[in-house]
């Protein structure tokens, strides 16, 4: 799972189902984030930035809530996904959020999920994202947590009981994967020092699980990332095949539930 030169993310932007597998994404978690941004107070007119804004879900969300006299920036690696979105007031732009220019004090809101955990250099974006904010303005910053001692907490919720044991190992192997290439699968529960941190006050946190239905929109997001992963952690000595198709029947059998990962929301405001 080494990181090879050009190689900053695990996903595979170009794979066949990817859109799908950020859409499982979306159906988790949408929901909750729009709770937050709407806390945060995004409303007619302000100017937003999106970044790593994926198949554009949030943007979309926001383009509607700022209306047309405000601004939608929707940044990412890959804007494959964002390019049906870029019509007034979304602006789609390829950005890479660890190297590339940022606007300064240009934003009254900046929202990113599941996008710093992928990262190396993390604390050091979370104050670039900051930086993009106007005095007054609110960074909503997203990321799941899942590998390790939580994880295992998770298990009593599990049905069928028997499928415990894979889906911890999964969740672990994908979380070793992750860490073999510098990710980190707990960075959630580093935001609110590293939102401190960027001088941002007002700090807020929340954690979010959700009870997940085999067979739904959102367990397409399990099926799919072991699709993806799978082989690569199988190859790695991460996962087994045997695991990886236990896991992959949950994921698929409309009597089978369990615990999400969790989603770690934080808000920070600049003075
Ligand atoms: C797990 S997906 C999350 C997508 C979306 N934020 C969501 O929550 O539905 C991570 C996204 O971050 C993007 N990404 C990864 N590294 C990035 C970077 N350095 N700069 C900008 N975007 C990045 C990926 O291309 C991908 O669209």
């Amino acid at each position: 799972m080494a990181r090879t030169p050009g190689e900053s993310y695990i996903y595979d932007q170009q794979w066949e189902q990817e859109r799908a597998r950020l859409a499982g994404l979306a159906a988790i978690f949408d929901a909750t984030t729009i709770r937050h941004l709407t806390a945060a107070g995004v409303a007619e007119g302000r100017h937003c930035w999106e970044v790593g804004a994926g198949t554009g879900s949030i943007a979309s969300w926001l383009a509607s809530a700022v209306g047309p006299g405000g601004r939608v920036l929707a940044t990412d690696l890959d804007t494959t996904f964002l390019q049906g979105l870029d019509t007034a007031p979304v602006e789609v732009r390829r950005h890479d959020v660890t190297v590339d220019p940022i606007e300064e004090r240009a934003f009254d809101l900046v929202h990113v999920r599941a996008v710093v955990m992928h990262v190396t250099d993390r604390a050091q974006v979370v104050k670039r994202l900051a930086r993009a904010l106007r005095p007054g303005g609110v960074l909503v910053i997203e990321d799941a947590v899942f590998g390790g001692p939580s994880t295992h907490l998770w298990e009593r919720v599990t049905s069928p009981p028997a499928a415990s044991g894979p889906l911890n190992r999964v969740m672990d192997a994908v979380a070793g994967g992750f860490r073999a290439i510098g990710a980190d699968p707990e960075y959630g529960y580093d935001l609110p020092a590293d939102v401190w941190a960027a001088g941002l006050t007002d700090v807020e946190a929340e954690v979010t699980h959700r009870l997940l239905h085999g067979g739904s929109p959102e367990s397409a997001f399990y099926e799919l990332s072991l699709r993806q992963l799978g082989g690569r952690l199988i190859e790695a000595g991460l996962l087994t095949q045997d695991d990886a198709e236990a896991v992959t029947a949950v994921a698929t059998d409309p009597g089978a539930h369990w615990l999400s990962v969790g989603l770690v929301s934080v808000t920070g405001r600049t003075p």
